[in-house]
């Protein structure tokens, strides 16, 4: 459906736990009370509704959605509603190795994965774990596992792993993968601080041989690639470079909320309507023709917790 800005919405990500095995100084992660999480069978529901609405691709995120139990389960209900075309998730691959080829046959087509350095010590200092041999074994499984796309998230903090750009680059000249910088946002007291964020202006200075592709897609993401590389490196810039007016997006939160916007509070409880598919599609709709044009990260707004949205 289009919401009130003539945007196409077709994309639903599901945030499906606030749990994470890592501890990202970024991620505004607090180890907070156990909460609700949707069964399996009301995220059926909820994807359902969504379906009737137009949403053909879905994402899962967390937290960390490889935590939930029954995450081979809900992938294959997921992607076995009709009008579901493809199903991603966003995992920060600690257990991705053991559970890559699962997820394949439960009808995921594609796995991004965070990795931010890929130094152990740095990782040490940014997950607080010391699990990113687990990690990259995870990688080196999913790329092995014939999933359509393989891509690696990294969010660069000044001081912290800016150097780290050189070797994640590499991952994308020797995989293929894409390689994404994320610009970082403000979901920890960290993302507040203007001088700690790397631009994609600053990287494409200090990574002169990256060329825009011909293809660029219109998305959140801008690619560039380089001579003898397999894979591209992408850039996504919510600060430096808005692309609201090219959202497609919607989530839905662990607790069963709708939220309209990553950059915006507002949620809307649509969970009394569960159990009448009617009413929640009709729900569902006006929440979506409340999403906002635009973020405003640039006014200092901070939104604390990305555990709770899962990007
Ligand atoms: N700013 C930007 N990206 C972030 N992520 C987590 N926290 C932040 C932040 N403050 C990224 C993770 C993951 C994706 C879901 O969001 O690294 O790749």
């Amino acid at each position: 459906m289009k919401d009130n800005f003539g945007r196409e919405i077709d994309y639903l990500r599901i945030s499906l736990t606030r749990r994470c095995d890592l501890n990202c100084s970024y991620c505004g992660h607090k180890k907070d009370s156990e909460q609700r999480e949707l069964t399996v069978s009301e995220i059926a529901l909820f994807v359902r509704a969504f379906a009737k609405l137009g949403i053909k691709k879905v994402r899962l995120t967390g937290g960390e959605p490889l935590v939930r139990e029954d995450i081979i389960k809900i992938a294959e209900t997921v992607r076995s509603v009709k009008g579901i075309e493809s199903l991603y998730i966003t995992t920060n691959g600690t257990r991705l190795s053991e559970m890559a080829k699962e997820l394949k046959n439960a009808g995921v087509d594609g796995v991004n994965i965070s990795i931010d350095t890929l130094d152990n010590e740095r990782y040490k200092a940014l997950t607080g774990t010391d699990k990113l041999s687990q990690v990259l074994d995870g990688f080196y499984t999913a790329l092995n596992t014939g999933f359509s796309s393989v891509k690696v998230n990294s969010v660069l903090v000044r001081g912290k792993n800016d150097e780290d750009a050189a070797s994640l680059i590499r991952l994308a000249e020797n995989n293929f993968c894409d390689v994404r910088f994320i610009e970082l946002m403000p979901f920890s007291r960290q993302g507040d601080e203007q001088r700690l964020i790397v631009t994609e202006r600053e990287l494409l200075g200090r990574f002169p041989f990256l060329e825009p592709v011909h293809d660029n897609e219109k998305g959140a993401a801008r690619y560039y690639t380089a001579e003898g590389f397999k894979g591209r490196i992408g850039f996504i810039s919510p600060r430096s470079c808005k692309f609201c007016s090219l959202c497609n997006r919607i989530r839905l939160l662990a607790d069963g909320r709708i939220k309209l916007c990553l950059g915006s509070d507002e949620t809307v409880d649509v969970m009394p309507y569960i159990n009448d598919g009617e009413r929640l599609t009709r729900e569902i709709e006006n929440a979506i023709l409340r999403k906002p044009a635009s973020h405003h990260f640039e006014d200092g707004d901070s939104f604390r917790g990305l555990n709770l949205i899962g990007g």
